[in-house]
């Protein structure tokens, strides 16, 4: 099965995909982004990632093209790819201007990209073992809630866990929690919910979004107020959530117990109770 890529209005095998070296995207990181999978084979929450991609290009000043021929794209593209899952990534650049220069030059078409791999999820173990965390400082910029291309951060936090035997990363700031590298955090305590508020430093998450109807449908309590990093350790579960993982148990953070050291009975229910309404919408259409 081929990996493929749309860009600038074809589609092609992702390897043959290349764009100019003078692309603000590549000088700058002048760029956004959204990452989308199917589920049943169907591309999901799609017309809120789109949304959440408009609203990033606004707030950037980013021309995008209309949500419609988005969704016709993405459609395609996996019809096209042909994988029983795909990982969907869609990437909008100012585009290629000559010389360089900070400030952009008007009527400069943007780079758009999207591209289709075959959707490997996380091993199995991360949901049944739990993972380990490790807490970095937050020395991203202030607008995170921009999903930008701008990952330097993101990417050396996660460097930093791996190397001291973590899988992922969980930004702190001013002794207070604010998201994972690639995810947002949950923590539990007596079986109430708690989340930092959104914020201009945290991206607007579509599974937190998930994960809070989730809890409020099955009476779960939820507190939306800021936590600090001494409740997060000493919280009874945490876990994160993202497109590409529902709820990954965080069993160790910083190289200590979280809770009972297993993954959470209420972490396991969300995650039941969201792969449940996902599937039965797969078993409606079928
Ligand atoms: N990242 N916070 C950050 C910083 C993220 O990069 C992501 C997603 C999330 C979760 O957002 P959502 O639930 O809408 O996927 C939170 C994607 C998956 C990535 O960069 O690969």
């Amino acid at each position: 099965m081929p990996d493929i890529a749309w860009l600038n209005g074809k589609f092609m095998p992702l390897r043959k995909a290349q764009i100019s070296v003078m692309d603000r995207g590549f000088l700058f990181g002048d760029g956004i982004y959204e990452v989308i999978r199917t589920w049943g084979g169907r591309p999901i929450m799609v017309d809120e990632h789109l949304r959440r991609l408009v609203s990033s290009a606004r707030m950037m000043e980013l021309s995008c093209p209309p949500m419609t021929r988005l969704r016709k794209l993405i459609a395609a593209g996996v019809r096209r790819a042909g994988y029983k899952e795909t990982f969907i990534y869609i990437e909008i650049t100012r585009g290629v201007e000559f010389p360089r220069g900070h400030v952009p030059q008007k009527n400069t078409s943007p780079t758009v990209f999207l591209g289709f791999w075959r959707f490997k999820g996380r091993p199995s173990g991360d949901f049944e073992k739990g993972i380990k965390a490790l807490t970095v400082e937050d020395f991203r910029w202030g607008r995170c809630d921009i999903k930008s291309v701008n990952l330097l951060a993101n990417c050396m936090g996660k460097m930093n866990a791996r190397k001291r035997g973590a899988k992922e990363v969980i930004f702190v700031h001013k002794g207070r929690l604010v998201e994972g590298g690639s995810s947002a955090v949950f923590v539990v305590k007596r079986g109430r919910l708690l989340i930092p508020g959104l914020s201009s430093v945290i991206l607007p998450s579509l599974t937190r979004r998930l994960v809070l109807d989730t809890a409020a449908a099955l009476g779960i309590k939820v507190a939306q107020r800021p936590v600090t990093v001494s409740q997060m350790m000493a919280a009874d579960e945490v876990f994160l959530a993202s497109t590409t993982a529902e709820g990954v148990p965080v069993v160790r953070i910083d190289g200590r117990k979280i809770g009972s050291g297993k993954p959470g009975e209420i972490t396991g229910r969300l995650r039941s109770e969201i792969l449940a309404g996902r599937e039965a919408k797969v078993r409606r259409r079928s």
